[in-house]
């Protein structure tokens, strides 16, 4: 009987591996570039946990089980709870402004669909500790030094950028009550994925009142920066902080890969301030990844009031673009070998064994063929393995001597062993 994979999650297989850890490795040096430390907490955590601040969307979603001691657990869909948990355990003694980056396997029961599984990685940048809208600034930038590092241009994707504080004194100002606010971002937040006439009849039935559905759509609608002044004049005590984060991203220099655009509103319910999302620019993918700034989160994990800021990527849809602009696979590193020891006589084949355990243990990658004999087999895989040197174990074995192949060139070379072996260096 065969056994398929589990619905929505992927098998890696060594091609695959080869792109994910190109793709995580360059999450990770672009975090240590921009001044991030890695962290990781556990895959499963207290199911409440998730339920405190998460959001509706994702408790849906959740994988949970209960363990054998009876306690309510949950695989991770994100590790922005675990991070407050973290901090909150040793916020006296960690050093401040704190920035950690992590890139942890997240669970999410979705309806499996292009880009959108139930298993995925995701790079995860915050910064804790500073309430201050070049935090958000950096948190944007880094964003973008990866994608600008993979060959992403402005041209190719856009960040997406609003503020939950502009989005709630504008619905206050349309009439919408304080406690109403929370269920109608996660309404909001589906405007882009599902058809306009759908999202208007859904959003009547929330608001109740046309012309108050009218005034949100219309807000949603603006996407110029020009306009933030006179939409932060429903700001009463926070104007500038959108404006600042545009001047700093300018100074920056990624100012081109930059958007305002009022109908980002983000689907978890514990962002405060700034919000974003990173979009494909034609507009046709889910998106690539997302944040904002978090201040009550690690507050309501039970610790003091400390403001962060943060964004995560998944690593799904980024290589569906990637591989779309042909940024991909050729930029994948090739395996190679140093060495590849070959035998044309079955009998010297512990010979070539003996070679290739002291190529490795002088730090050389070397390999042997299991086709002892065939002399034009064993050759065929060393080309296809990508070696460097063919060292050819053959008549001339006899006079203590190998024949060294250059695989570029082609060049032959006849060597004493004890000689070849001194001349190897770790
Ligand atoms: P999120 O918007 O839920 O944010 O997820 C961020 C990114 O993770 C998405 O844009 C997408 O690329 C990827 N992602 C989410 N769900 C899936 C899925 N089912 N399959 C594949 N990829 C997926 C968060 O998770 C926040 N905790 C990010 C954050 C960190 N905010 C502040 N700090």
């Amino acid at each position: 009987m065969k056994i398929p994979p589990v619905k929505g999650t992927r098998d890696f297989y060594p091609p695959d591996m080869v792109r994910r850890n190109w793709i995580i490795d360059g999450w990770k040096k672009v975090s240590v570039r921009n001044g991030f430390e890695e962290y990781d907490g556990p895959i499963f955590e207290y199911l409440k946990m998730f339920q405190i601040k998460s959001g509706d969307e994702i408790v849906e979603q959740l994988f949970s089980f209960e363990d054998r001691g009876g306690r309510d657990l949950a695989l991770r869909p994100e590790i922005t709870p675990t991070l407050a948990r973290m901090i909150n355990q040793q916020i006296n003694s960690l050093p401040k402004p704190i920035k950690w980056f992590s890139v942890p396997r997240l669970f999410r029961a979705e309806r499996p669909q292009k880009g959108r599984l139930r298993e995925f990685f995701q790079w995860n940048i915050d910064i804790i500790g500073v309430d201050d809208p070049r935090a958000d600034a950096e948190v944007i930038f880094t964003t973008i030094d990866y994608l600008r590092q993979v060959g992403l241009t402005p041209e190719d994707i856009k960040i997406k950028i609003s503020s939950r504080k502009l989005l709630a004194a504008a619905l206050r100002g349309f009439g919408i009550r304080a406690d109403n606010l929370e269920p109608l971002y996660a309404l909001l937040d589906k405007k882009a994925k599902m058809p306009s006439d759908k999202f208007e009849v859904v959003l009547k039935e929330e608001v109740g009142d046309k012309e108050i559905v009218n005034k949100i759509l219309d807000f949603m609608a603006v996407d110029d920066v020009r306009d933030i002044p006179q939409i932060e004049s429903f700001l009463e005590d926070d104007s500038g902080e959108l404006n600042e984060i545009f001047v700093s991203l300018e100074q920056m220099k990624v100012e081109d890969y930059c958007v305002f655009d009022a109908s980002i509103v983000r689907g978890l319910a514990y962002y405060t301030g700034v919000v974003f999302e990173v979009h494909d620019a034609l507009g046709k993918l889910r998106a690539i990844g997302g944040g904002g700034r978090y201040d009550n989160l690690l507050h309501d994990f039970g610790g003091s009031s400390i403001a962060a800021t943060g964004m995560g990527m998944g690593d799904c849809i980024l290589e569906i673009l990637l591989r779309g602009k042909g940024l991909l696979d050729e930029k994948l590193p090739v395996a190679r070998l140093d060495y590849f020891v070959a035998c044309a006589d079955k009998l010297t084949t512990h010979t070539d064994m003996r070679i290739v355990a002291r190529l490795r243990s002088m730090g050389y990658s070397a390999a042997f063929s299991y086709k002892t004999g065939n002399l034009s087999k064993q050759l065929k895989e060393a080309s296809d393995r990508n070696a460097g040197k063919c060292i050819i174990i053959g008549e001339e074995f006899k006079n203590n001597q190998l024949v060294i192949k250059d695989m570029a060139t082609g060049e032959q070379e006849l060597v004493g062993i004890d000689e070849f072996l001194s001349h190897l260096r770790c």
